[in-house]
């Protein structure tokens, strides 16, 4: 049988991509954006299967979503599908320009593509991404969590079929807690307090890393600082903007200040994204750290982490008065609206989404299952404890707005939020991203 080509690069371990990697990652994400890979012509029916094409952002894991096309390809003789390999969800802003361009000439290349929950919206709209509810049913959509349903729709109806969840969360170092008073921090003051405790005392070169590059990720992390405030970036109604108000506002400078009053953060994580924050914690460097889900795996792999058994994860803290906040986060699956052969596309898509393969999903790269059930599988909380234990984190969790305009919206984000982090004018730059804001959605 003919194994369908992927993924240049493999770590050898498990649950790891190293530096080299990740460039290399990026690498060949980038030249398969380009329009020679994606808009490749099809070849000709492999071995009389139909041959579809699946593209998707690169996960961290100890396989890569490869290998689940190689396992679909060799479950059945009906359907062979191409897997075409998109940079990591750090790039989330240039995969999704890139796969836009690739939709927009509306050849059917590629015929499903894994979608970040923020850009279900844009690609609905667009008409790009085809309505499902001719291949679902209420039996079969009673099986995952309302939440990530809800996420899915557009105009109500499913143009998304749910895969995984990726939720923000606060990763800290047991050690550490029990040496500097024992309780894990509920208020970011408390945090800070603790991580400063810890850096002094030598214990720790940082107390908390997070990520401030200006990319999709500061968002994720601007959104979850002012949740936990009771702020909001947009109006209910999703049609003004928030971002002036004094809890967002608030919300910035407490970022600002991790770096500027309180240096418990390098100025470095105004260029660090997902990766880099994530290598600085594993090698014992800091004390806390914000950030996915796929990072539990990595913490305890010994041939990586420095940390083994000394990491702790748990809601990210709240400010005074208000709650932890985590962002929504994950990719859903999408069917090309100009593909040849939608019921092609949709066995292989039901197949991605069927309970064994997010099972492996979760164990693999330690993301969340969209199905309820799976929170209570036996493996599942052996091997990914904090899984079960933030089941209400994943479920949960706080939205990026959600608007066919999320492509302008989050530019406009980025790069508003990224000059209050750097000039500390964060009031005035906040109030200039509110019009800029109100100017997109209102
Ligand atoms: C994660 C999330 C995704 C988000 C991205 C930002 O991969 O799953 O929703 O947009 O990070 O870097």
């Amino acid at each position: 049988m003919t194994k369908t080509k992927h993924t240049p690069v493999r770590s050898a371990g498990p649950a790891h991509v190293t530096k080299m990697d990740r460039r290399a990652f990026l690498a060949t994400g980038s030249a398969a954006l380009g329009a020679t890979t994606l808009g490749m012509p099809r070849r000709a029916r492999a071995q009389g299967r139909t041959e579809i094409s699946f593209a998707s952002a690169s996960f961290f894991g100890s396989e890569t979503f490869g290998d689940l096309v190689d396992s679909f390809n060799e479950s059945q003789d009906r359907v062979m599908v191409r897997y075409l390999e998109l940079p990591p969800p750090s790039s989330s802003t240039e995969v999704y320009q890139g796969l836009v361009q690739q939709l927009a000439r509306g050849n059917g290349t590629p015929d499903v593509f894994s979608q970040d929950v923020i850009w279900i919206a844009g690609m609905a709209a667009a008409g790009w991404a085809l309505p499902l509810d001719e291949f679902v049913d209420d039996a079969m959509t009673s099986q995952y969590f309302e939440g990530t349903l809800a996420a899915c729709k557009w105009d109500g109806k499913l143009t998304a079929l749910p895969w995984f969840m990726d939720t923000g969360m606060m990763y800290y170092r047991t050690d550490l807690v029990e040496k500097h008073g024992g309780a894990v921090p509920t208020t970011w003051a408390e945090m800070a307090k603790m991580g400063k405790a810890a850096q002094e005392a030598g214990d720790a070169e940082f107390g908390f890393v997070w990520q401030g590059k200006q990319a999709e990720v500061l968002v994720c992390d601007a959104v979850e600082a002012i949740a936990s405030n009771n702020g909001a970036i947009l109006s209910e109604d999703g049609r003004s903007s928030r971002i002036g108000e004094p809890e967002a506002v608030e919300a910035i400078q407490f970022l600002h200040d991790t770096i500027n009053e309180m240096q418990i953060s390098p100025s470095d994580v105004l260029s660090w994204d997902e990766e880099p924050s994530r290598q600085v914690f594993t090698n014992g460097q800091s004390m806390f750290l914000r950030n996915w889900s796929y990072v539990w795996p990595i913490a305890q792999d010994p041939s990586v982490s420095e940390v083994v058994g000394k990491v702790g994860a748990g809601p990210l803290p709240h400010f005074e008065g208000g709650s932890s906040a985590s962002t929504l986060g994950g990719y859903q699956l999408g069917m090309n609206a100009n593909t040849a052969d939608r019921d092609a596309a949709w066995e292989f898509m039901s197949w991605m989404s069927a309970p064994e393969q997010q099972k492996r999903v979760a164990l693999n790269f330690g993301l969340g299952p969209s199905r309820p059930a799976l929170f209570d599988d036996a493996q599942l909380n052996e091997e990914q404890p904090f899984m079960a234990t933030l089941r209400p984190v994943f479920t949960g969790a706080t939205a990026r707005p959600v608007t066919p305009e999320y492509a302008k919206v989050t530019l406009a984000l980025q790069s508003g939020i990224s000059k209050a982090l750097v000039n500390g004018q964060v009031e005035d730059e906040m109030k200039a991203l509110s019009s800029q804001l109100d100017g997109i959605v209102g």
